[in-house]
């Protein structure tokens, strides 16, 4: 299937968010990403404003947790019908039983990783999770560069996932584009994120149909 492009909003303006939405109505997802000043160095939205997101959005909502105790936070995305909700590996006391309560309030759940974090542990664990987000910046900021050694944890992933026959989403998060979007295909990941590529374009649209072609090239 072609690959699936999920705008972030992080570097939308936030002053005039319903413009941005309708700027990337040919999305797959709209990425949000919710921060809370602990467990990354800013702070962005909460549940009222991904609320607000949801309403007004054309495309589903696909939140990125970068918050501490997602254990005690995540689920209230799920309540108010976000369409996935991934939370932090390094922040979440019970994951496993965290993705499994997502999943039951209807949302896909996902699992971040970020750059430091091993993959290892994860493995055997994927059909517990609809999606992995591997990220391919350190946490917390747009507009940095993609790190390429992290992409043998994608080529472990899809091996994995492959190996126990389920069908769980790999994304990547953090310095996609043109440039770099087919490096992290060909290590095996499905779904894009992309925020400063999209958002800093004159034509948001055309910037998410030459980010499909080039993950496909
Ligand atoms: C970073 C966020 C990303 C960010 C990506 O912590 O998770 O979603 O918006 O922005 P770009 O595409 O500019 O690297
Ligand atoms: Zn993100």
């Amino acid at each position: 299937m072609a690959a699936r492009i999920n705008p972030s909003i992080l570097s939308a303006d936030f002053a005039n968010m319903q413009h941005d939405l309708e700027r990337i109505a040919t999305a797959d997802y709209v990425h949000v990403d919710v921060m809370d000043n602990h467990f990354v160095p800013n702070l962005t939205f909460g549940p009222q404003m991904v609320e607000r997101v949801q309403a007004t959005s054309p495309v589903p909502l696909d939140v990125h947790l970068m918050i501490e105790d997602p254990d005690r936070w995540a689920p209230q995305y799920a309540e108010i019908g976000c369409f996935s909700v991934t939370f932090h590996a390094e922040a979440a006391t019970a994951p496993i039983t965290l993705a499994r309560t997502l999943r039951k309030l209807g949302a896909r759940a996902g699992v971040a990783l970020s750059p430091k974090t091993d993959v290892g542990a994860y493995l055997d664990l994927l059909p517990e999770f609809d999606q992995v987000l591997v990220m391919t910046v350190e946490p917390g900021f747009g507009g940095q560069s993609f790190l390429p050694h992290v992409m043998p944890k994608l080529t472990q992933l899809r091996e994995a996932a492959t190996r126990l026959g389920t069908d769980v989403w790999l994304q990547v998060d953090g310095g996609i584009s043109t440039e770099t979007i087919a490096t992290a295909a060909q290590a095996g990941a499905d779904t894009f994120v992309a925020g400063s590529s999209v958002f800093g374009a004159d034509d948001a649209a055309e910037a998410i149909a030459a980010l499909r072609a080039a993950a496909s090239a």
